[in-house]
């Protein structure tokens, strides 16, 4: 087991010491939090794998960065997909490299004392019970003594400043890499939920094959995230960038202008898709329930949220009002840091142990 926190013989002190660290295991990046230091740590959850060695070489920022530029015995992967965890191995390299750099730092307080080091985490509302142990027995390997599971929805709505026990309920979309998930919450659990698995990182992918067929040009990965950053927006807005990418006709590096009414149109089936979901979800409700909505709004979380003019564009076409966090990136962990203030929250809202 990797020794994270210290093997050698420690004080117990005669009250209670622990350490609480925070997790949420994003499909595109990862987002750690310390109670009382705040996010220490969001980067995202790529690795680069050393075929020839067979160690990961590469972590967060820096394999992300070489995405498509490795040569063939350097492969970059992402251990979370869909925001579950897909390679077990890789997850427990990404997560000890991140805590290295972002959380060894706090613990040399606590190498003479003995310490409860407790891991509180998210899963997504859909998540299977395989699903939920993988994640709890990459903390456990980590050496958290304690683990506590948090649904992800409920976590959101904290980060969103909603008190998650009132009986108001809140329908609330976290708008994330590899998962939208549309849930509503109300006295400290999910009432309902619905997702799809076409986000942020599947964007990427459209944009790639909208400007293959349009252009005849091929574009990395990448390139296709960061035109979508740039041009994609529902203020009309229409920004011009000049990306290059590979011509198919000639195979050499060829230049084109792509416009922000480009990128919308490309990804207007995976929009519609979303907004299906959340009129779904609303159909499926009860009536209370709907009414609380309606007088509500919606809130918009997740990386996407950070798209210009995203909630006037939900707003008009689900005829409800919708606003988003201020951290929308972050909101999953703000909200379980949040929810960490007073512990006992933790402990009412956690999952049944795996
Ligand atoms: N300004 C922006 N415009 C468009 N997309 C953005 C913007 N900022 C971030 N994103 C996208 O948000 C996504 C990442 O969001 P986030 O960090 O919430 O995902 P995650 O938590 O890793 O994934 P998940 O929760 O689905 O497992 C990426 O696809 C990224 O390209
Ligand atoms: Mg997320």
């Amino acid at each position: 087991m990797f020794d994270l926190f210290g093997s050698f013989k420690k004080i117990p002190l005669p009250f209670f010491n622990s350490f609480d660290i925070y997790l949420d295991f994003g499909t595109t990046n990862t987002k750690i939090a310390v109670k009382d230091k705040g996010v220490v740590l969001n980067e995202p959850s790529f690795l680069g794998f050393n075929t020839k060695t067979r160690e990961y070489i590469f972590f967060g920022h820096e394999a992300k960065n070489i995405v498509g530029k490795t040569p063939e015995f350097i492969k970059i992967t992402q251990p979370i997909v869909n925001s579950v965890i897909s390679d077990f191995d890789a997850e427990v390299s990404l997560i000890k490299n991140f805590f290295e750099k972002a959380i060894n730092v706090y613990l040399k307080k606590y190498q003479l004392v003995k310490t409860n080091f407790r891991a509180i985490s998210t899963v997504p509302y859909s998540t299977t019970e395989i699903e939920k142990k993988a994640v709890e027995e990459v903390l456990f390997k980590m050496g958290f003594s304690d683990v506590f599971l948090i649904d992800k929805p409920i976590a959101n709505a904290a980060g969103a400043n909603i008190n998650v026990f009132s009986h108001h309920p809140n329908l609330i979309v976290d708008l994330g890499g590899g998962l939208v998930e549309a849930a509503i919450t109300s006295g400290g659990g999910v009432v309902n939920e619905k997702n799809i698995k076409s986000a942020g990182e599947n964007m990427n992918h459209l944009i790639a094959n909208y400007v293959y067929l349009k252009h005849g040009i091929i574009l990395g990965e990448n390139t296709c995230e960061l035109i979508k950053i740039n041009l994609l927006n529902f203020t009309n807005s229409e920004k011009i960038i000049t990306v290059r990418g590979k011509s198919l006709e000639t195979g050499l590096p060829k230049s084109i202008r792509l416009k922000s009414s480009e990128i919308k149109e490309s990804l207007t089936v995976n929009f519609s898709q979303i907004i299906d979901i959340i009129k779904e979800l609303i159909e499926i409700s009860p009536p209370e329930v709907v009414d609380d909505i309606y007088d509500q709004g919606i809130i918009l979380c997740g990386g996407l949220a950070n798209i210009p003019g995203i909630e006037k564009y939900f707003a008009s076409e689900l005829k409800i009002d919708v606003i988003k966090t201020k951290s929308p990136a972050e909101t999953t962990v703000v909200g379980l840091l949040s929810l960490g203030k007073n512990f006992e929250n933790i402990t009412r809202l956690s999952l049944p142990k795996m």
